[in-house]
């Protein structure tokens, strides 16, 4: 009851601070297709001025084929029992996000597949990402965050990606790296902030009892983490607020999340569990950067990859750190790897937000 309590607070904070806020990007949307970014990955605006089924039809429309194929890939794998829990989800879905089904019975629509279908894929995907996301200052403080996004099918998942540029009154309100027929943001950038995800599956959690868990909560009124991220990124103006937003709101499943802001030590690697904070590390004088992968490292488990990021920024130095040196490290195996699609360097301070497709040959380890 007091938890509910201090959610009903927080939302009431962040909606306070959505009206205190003004929006201030100055940059005006032309079209649905803005071209390639630098990096040659496809932009696409979607209009949230829009009812939430037309919003992402245009781009459901663009990625229609390399959709099927993800989902004939992930059908192949499911069997009748868990084709009929889908179908019960699908059966409540519509009355505890109905915003959200409105957007994928669009998407279903503009590529002529089923509904329920593309609200599995949403939730298929939630569940198989692994990442490297990373948060550092550099000697004058300016922050820099820099993030991988891996995923098993990595050639299929590639030709999904885009740069997406969420419009509200006809300017941007946040830009986000998404797959085509998914409304979730991975990874998303508001004036002043960065957010990335970054699947949590500790050694010690990987039970079926914990899977079941996860279903059970699907059914419940909670968002799963990506939903979650977009939200923060909707409702909050400020580092502070979408901070909260991330370690308050109740989600289907455990994550973690990695944001930065534009002031000195805005930066935080927050772990997830379903309805509370498991662990918050934060940039302060002593701790430069802060890094995450797949696993509870505040615990003392520090995979292959969480060593390879350690090793090489300490070896840099925090003096000496510069936001290239962030590029070329997790451009390089293993934060690189055969499971690596794109990659995002964001410097808050400066607008900057770089999405790019990674790839890689060697061997994806934890
Ligand atoms: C974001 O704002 C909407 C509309 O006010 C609200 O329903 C939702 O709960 C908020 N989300 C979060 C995560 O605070
Ligand atoms: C820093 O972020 C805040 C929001 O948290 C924003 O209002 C401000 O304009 C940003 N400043 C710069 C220099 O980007």
């Amino acid at each position: 009851m007091r938890v509910l309590l201090k959610l009903k607070q927080t939302s009431f904070l962040s909606l306070i601070l959505i009206c205190l806020g003004l929006f201030q990007s100055l940059q005006t949307v032309k079209g649905d297709y803005l071209g390639l970014n630098p990096q040659g990955m496809p932009i696409y605006t979607v209009d949230l001025d829009l009812p939430p089924r037309e919003r992402f039809k245009e781009t459901a429309i663009v990625f229609k084929e390399h959709y099927f194929v993800i989902e004939r890939l992930y059908m192949g794998y499911l069997t009748p029992v868990m084709r009929a829990v889908i179908h019960m989800f699908a059966d409540v879905f519509w009355i505890v996000h109905p915003t959200y089904w409105e957007e994928i019975k669009g998407m279903a629509e503009a590529i002529e597949g089923k509904e329920t279908l593309v609200l599995l894929i949403q939730y298929v995907y939630e569940l198989s990402a692994f990442c490297t996301s990373t948060i550092a200052y550099d000697s004058t403080g300016l922050i820099h965050h820099g993030r991988n996004l891996d995923y098993p099918f990595p050639q299929l998942m590639r030709n999904l990606a885009y740069e997406a540029h969420f419009i509200k009154d006809k300017r941007i309100l946040y830009k986000a790296v998404m797959f085509g027929v998914t409304n979730g943001v991975s990874v998303g950038q508001r004036n002043g902030f960065t957010i990335s995800i970054n699947q949590r599956s500790p050694t010690k959690m990987k039970s079926k009892t914990n899977q079941f868990v996860n279903m059970a909560n699907m059914f419940m009124s909670n968002n799963k983490p990506t939903l979650v991220i977009r939200e923060a990124l909707e409702n909050c103006t400020n580092y502070e607020c979408a901070l909260n937003v991330l370690a308050t709101t109740p989600q289907i499943a455990p994550s973690y999340y990695a944001i930065s802001g534009n002031e000195t030590y805005q930066g935080a690697i927050i772990t997830r569990d379903r309805f509370s904070v498991a662990h918050i590390d934060t940039l302060s004088k002593e701790r430069w950067y802060i890094n995450q992968n797949n696993d509870d490292h505040w615990t003392g488990i520090c995979t292959q990859r969480c060593l390879y990021v350690n090793e090489r920024l300490q070896s840099i130095g925090r003096h000496a750190f510069k936001g290239s040196d962030l590029v070329e490290i997790l451009s390089e195996w293993p934060a690189n790897n055969k499971e690596t699609i794109h990659h995002l360097y964001s410097v808050n301070s400066h607008g900057t937000f770089d999405p790019y497709y990674l790839e890689n040959d060697k061997e994806a380890i934890m």
